[in-house]
């Protein structure tokens, strides 16, 4: 008899599209509906805040070069990548990326807690020529990061243009951009960057008296999964703070 009826449906192309469109309204709104009624999506977690003007920088150059074709930043939930890389990545994480770095390619592996796993020294040599550190890599070398002078020209522009979509930078940060940009990557500076950037590490990244791009893209990578104290962090509080 069921048999029967699902045949009537089978055989009627009108009377399938119309309850199959049914059932996926439904199923959506399912879906859908409640989060309209969390007032947040991504809990807050404690450590976490906007990038630093040289860490934003190096993001950009991280966008710009395509690091993101044969990198992710997303630790799944799984034990072999928990062992591998570390805690998984919190949605909180990733809440001031425009547009996120999460990827779907790994060639090589995941960079979201790839902060203080090396040192800066190590990643000049990495870039400069990946194969002298690790000999079996098919990463290309982006030696000319460390030619190319950059200065805090537009970084105030971007940093207006991700407060826009949501990014949570002061009049303060902005007004102190273009000096805190400088001063993070050489080793003079009243230590403004670091009050105004919790965590933030200041030093001259890549060993010339410039900041150039390498500066930027180790900055950003020294800091990337570094944020967030995992060893204070439990997810039951985080959602009991909501
Ligand atoms: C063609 C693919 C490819 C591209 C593009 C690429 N990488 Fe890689 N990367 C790899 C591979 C493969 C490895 C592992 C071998 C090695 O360490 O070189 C790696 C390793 C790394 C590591 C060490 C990670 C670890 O935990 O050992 C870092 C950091 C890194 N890449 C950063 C970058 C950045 C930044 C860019 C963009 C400027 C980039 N990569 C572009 C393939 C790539």
């Amino acid at each position: 008899m069921a048999l029967e009826g699902h045949k009537k449906i089978e055989t009627n192309a009108t009377l399938l599209l119309t309850l199959s469109f049914l059932v996926v309204t439904v199923g959506g709104i399912v879906e859908i509906a409640p989060l309209f009624y969390l007032e947040n999506t991504i809990e807050d977690v404690e450590g976490m805040r906007p990038y630093a003007p040289l860490e934003l920088a190096g993001r950009e150059i991280y966008i710009r070069e395509g690091c993101y074709v044969c990198h992710s930043q997303m630790i799944r939930p799984m034990r072999d990548e928990v062992e591998r890389y570390g805690h998984y990545s919190l949605a909180a994480e990733s809440q001031y990326d425009h547009p996120f770095q999460w990827g779907s390619k790994r060639t090589g592996p995941d960079l979201a807690r790839v902060g203080g796993r090396y040192s800066d020294e190590w990643h000049v040599d990495h870039f400069t020529n990946p194969q002298s550190v690790v000999p079996e890599s098919v990463m290309p070398a982006y030696a000319y990061l460390a030619d190319s002078v950059l200065q805090p020209t537009y970084i105030v522009d971007l940093m207006q243009t991700h407060r826009m979509v949501g990014v949570p930078y002061t009049d303060a940060m902005l007004e102190n951009a273009a000096s805190d940009f400088i001063q993070q990557a050489t080793d003079f500076g009243d230590g403004g960057v670091v009050e105004r950037y919790p965590g933030a590490q200041q030093r001259d990244f890549d060993g010339q008296p410039e900041v150039t791009e390498m500066d930027a893209l180790i900055a950003y990578m020294q800091m990337l999964g570094t944020l967030v104290d995992f060893s204070t962090f439990a997810p039951e509080q985080a959602l009991a703070s909501r």
